[in-house]
């Protein structure tokens, strides 16, 4: 245990300013699928690179960091002029204005695909308990509000079919925790803090219904929505406590508190009625590892280096995951760069913003992914369906190959606010004697030689004293 937590520190240290105190890490230990179907998907799921996550519910309303305020840690702030009941209480009845009248999914997904993303995540229900699909186990939902009459009520359809159309891959987020649920907030006890509040081993009927709602509301996800790719489990922390234990997770902190138990959800019985419904479906259990994680998820990090198993880290594009007013935003050239580490590592980048309650994407997405739409138009052959190469980075160039091993590529990153040099250097992987090197941008080949272990690239007059984010070579 104490050496996967120092690899843990050493290899996913934290990488913006935005880091949060909550941020999930990468599990250290990953299981192969052993499904050919699973295996399948998997390797097509590695070809895409770059994804978007999508989290839209209430929280939207008030540009709230999504869903959080309503638990009780001392991390997360609120309102204080209401009393905690108040403000639950407020914080439900927003369901009651909820509605999206200028909801058109067809323009996000093709915001999405411009921008070179190849997959969705969906929130189709938060930590909040919201339902964004027409749930027949709770009326806490988007089918049941002021937005019920519109003919595109049921917006998790609507989401999944605009994306499908762009060929993107459908995964499904899910939230495993339901504050809504009174079978995870038992209204008979007071809600401490995110966990169940209520000893299940102690009360098991109840939880047996908790386990109950949530394997029926994924069996509807699943089974009504058409094609899903991938089932994206969010909350690690669907635990059941060892009896004498519970007052832990009940301890008021800063901190947030992780059961360490076993999670009891009965993740077997629900992959089961995954892979039924959806065969081949990626289960994406994020922070519980075993054979339930498909693909590793770290959050709001990049691990340090290299990972041969396959992985995902989420990013936000501003700060927080739904919809926010709060500048700054990451600039087109940050998210090509770090598409280009991530990839040179063996990740998949999954970049994250929220719509605003009108249903609108932000005005703020638009100049950043604007650019690195047009970047992946001309230089994608570099990043999509390639996979790693043992020697993947030397300063600010990384190197990726083709999945047959036979075409490798460098990506010499810019730095953002300066010009293309005259020349253009990097360390190992030399082509071999005679190999052309070919710019990406213009289709020609460039003038190059070797320098000791290294490649000296002239770069074409013309390019020379003007802006890119990273400029891509194939060999
Ligand atoms: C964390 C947060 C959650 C967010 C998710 C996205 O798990 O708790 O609010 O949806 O990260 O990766």
């Amino acid at each position: 245990m104490c050496r996967i937590i120092v690899l843990l520190v050493i290899f996913f240290l934290p990488l913006f300013g935005q880091a949060q105190v909550d941020v999930h890490e990468a599990s250290g230990e990953y299981e192969y699928p052993t499904d050919p179907l699973v295996r399948e998907k998997l390797d097509k799921w590695q070809d895409l690179k770059f994804g978007v996550i999508l989290h839209w519910g209430l929280y939207s309303i008030t540009a709230m960091n999504e869903s959080w305020p309503l638990v009780n840690e001392l991390w997360k702030r609120r309102d204080t002029t209401k009393t905690y009941e108040e403000y639950k209480k407020w914080y439900w009845d927003q369901s009651k204005s909820f509605n999206p009248v200028k909801f058109n999914p067809q323009k996000w997904a093709e915001i999405s695909k411009n921008a070179g993303m190849k997959y969705l995540v969906f929130t189709t229900k938060h930590h909040e308990g919201y339902s964004m699909f027409d749930t027949q186990q709770s009326d806490f939902k988007v089918t049941n509000g002021p937005f019920a009459n519109n003919p595109k009520a049921d917006v998790t359809k609507y989401i999944f079919e605009a994306y499908r159309k762009q060929g993107m891959m459908i995964g499904a987020y899910f939230s495993k925790p339901d504050w809504h649920s009174e079978y995870f907030w038992w209204p008979r006890f007071a809600t401490v803090n995110r966990n169940a509040n209520y000893n299940t081993n102690e009360f098991p009927k109840q939880w047996k219904k908790f386990k109950d709602f949530t394997y029926n509301q994924i069996g509807e996800v699943l089974g009504n929505y058409g094609k899903v790719d991938i089932l994206w489990l969010d909350g690690g922390w669907v635990r059941n406590p060892q009896p004498g234990e519970m007052e832990k997770a009940y301890v008021q902190s800063s901190k947030s508190y992780y059961p360490p138990y076993p999670q009891d959800v009965d993740m077997p019985r629900i992959a089961k009625m995954a892979r039924e419904k959806q065969p081949g479906i990626l289960v994406v259990d994020r922070t519980v590892h075993g054979s339930y994680e498909n693909y590793r998820t770290p959050e709001l990090t990049i691990p340090k280096v290299q990972l041969k198993d396959p992985w995902e880290t989420c990013l936000t594009i501003a700060k927080g995951w739904g919809y926010t007013k709060k500048a700054p935003i990451k600039s087109g050239t940050w998210i090509i760069q770090t598409l280009v580490e991530v990839v040179a590592k063996g990740g998949n980048l999954l970049l994250g913003w929220g719509p605003t309650a009108e249903g609108e994407f932000p005005e703020y997405i638009n100049k950043p992914l604007e650019e690195i739409g047009a970047w992946l138009k001309v230089n994608g052959e570099a990043i999509y369906g390639t996979r790693i190469t043992e020697n993947y980075n030397d300063g600010s160039t990384w190197f990726t190959q083709s999945k047959d091993g036979k075409k490798k590529y460098a990506i010499s990153c810019i730095k953002e606010g300066t010009t293309i040099p005259a020349t253009l250097k990097w360390k190992g992987n030399i082509p071999t004697n005679g190999k052309k090197i070919k710019l990406i941008s213009t289709g020609k080949n460039v003038v190059w030689k070797q320098e000791g272990d290294s490649v000296v690239i002239e770069i074409p007059k013309e390019l020379v004293g003007s802006q890119t984010a990273a400029l891509a070579f194939a060999f």
